[in-house]
């Protein structure tokens, strides 16, 4: 059997090493060819691949990124993509894909499947870890390890300086790195996407842990919104802080994540499972269980519609973002 493997949108930690599991028993148990695509479905459109042997993966499992590289390239956008990736797939003679990505790379799989007959299997990867089809995504655990590394650092120096500290962490559409980097961390105040915020009630969290003697730290996802719907341009941490040192008269400052939480080593969890990921990918491939997708739920991997990993967002629960409230202020 020949099978391709790529791995499209934004990096996350663990990619490498579903890649690995996926050439080391692809190659190694069932005497398989893997050809990786370079850049995600930029490389089967254009043609742009390379053989994985077993050397080829040889120490990637503890390396950040992706040693096949990423872009968010939309065959269906392309012109006369699609064809291209059909002729690109029949050249390599592959009878199967594996498809490393979020929701946009795994809709982009699901739509190949259904309309033009690709077989495709997909593996889900997030930092945001946002999709329903799956408990947990790979990343995730790295993420708000590196966001909780930050927090730690940050209450020493806000404490020194009596500032507020506000700290944004990844997350356009759910709160899940915020809420659990955010309880893991000890914060103060944490903001979600999913839920508006009072900007009154926030500066009289921070005013009350000032009389508590504490300076205090808020962690907020950079898709979280005030209730007044006013217009926040840019950061949403940085406007934060400014409207709290305006309305409180406190010093305030910002620390923006960014990329640093999709950056480095995948922590143990994250290995294990990208590593699960890849083994169970590869078996349902020999099952040509096409138009699936892996899946954890508890602690089993399984299979599930591509569609069920790409229709919807998996939201905070409001009732798990109450139980942090206890903390607030
Ligand atoms: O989906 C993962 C994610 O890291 C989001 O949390 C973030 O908003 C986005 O990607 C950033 O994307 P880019 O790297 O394209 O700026």
């Amino acid at each position: 059997m020949r099978v391709g493997v790529l791995t499209g949108g934004g990096d996350c930690p663990g990619l490498n090493a579903v890649i690995r599991a996926v050439v080391r028993k692809g190659v190694q148990e069932y005497g398989w060819s893997v050809t990786g695509f370079r850049d995600g479905w930029r490389g089967v459109v254009d043609g742009d691949a390379v053989p994985l042997d077993v050397p080829a993966v040889r120490g990637i499992l503890p390396r950040g990124g992706t040693v096949l590289g990423s872009s968010r390239t939309d065959p269906f956008a392309v012109p006369d993509g699609v064809r291209r990736l059909k002729e690109n797939l029949a050249k390599q003679r592959s009878d199967a894909l594996v498809v490393i990505g979020g929701r946009g790379t795994l809709g982009i799989a699901a739509r190949l499947h259904t309309e033009h007959g690709v077989p495709c299997v997909g593996v889900p990867k997030t930092i945001d870890n946002d999709l329903p089809a799956t408990d947990w995504t790979f990343g995730f655990d790295t993420a708000v390890g590196i966001a909780t590394e930050a927090i730690d650092r940050l209450h020493t120096t806000a404490d020194s300086h009596r500032r507020v500290l506000v700290v944004e962490v990844m997350g356009r559409h759910t709160g899940w790195i915020a809420l659990h980097a955010g309880l893991a961390g000890g914060a103060n105040v944490i903001l979600v996407p999913e839920q508006r915020f009072d900007l009154d009630q926030v500066c009289a969290w921070v005013a009350s842990r000032f009389e508590a003697a504490y300076a205090p730290i808020l962690v907020v996802a950079e898709g979280a919104r005030p209730s007044d719907g006013a217009p926040v341009p840019g950061s949403v941490g940085e406007w934060l802080a400014g409207e709290i040192a305006r309305r409180t008269g406190q010093e305030a400052r910002t620390t923006v994540l960014g990329h640093v939480q999709r950056g480095g080593s995948p922590s143990a969890f994250d290995r294990w499972l990208a590593t699960r990921f890849g083994l169970h990918a590869v078996d349902a491939v020999r099952d040509r269980a096409y138009g699936t997708t892996v899946a954890l739920r508890g602690t089993d991997v399984v299979r599930v519609p591509l569609a069920a990993a790409t229709d919807r967002l998996k939201t905070v629960d409001p009732a798990l973002y109450a139980e942090a409230g206890v903390f607030f202020g």
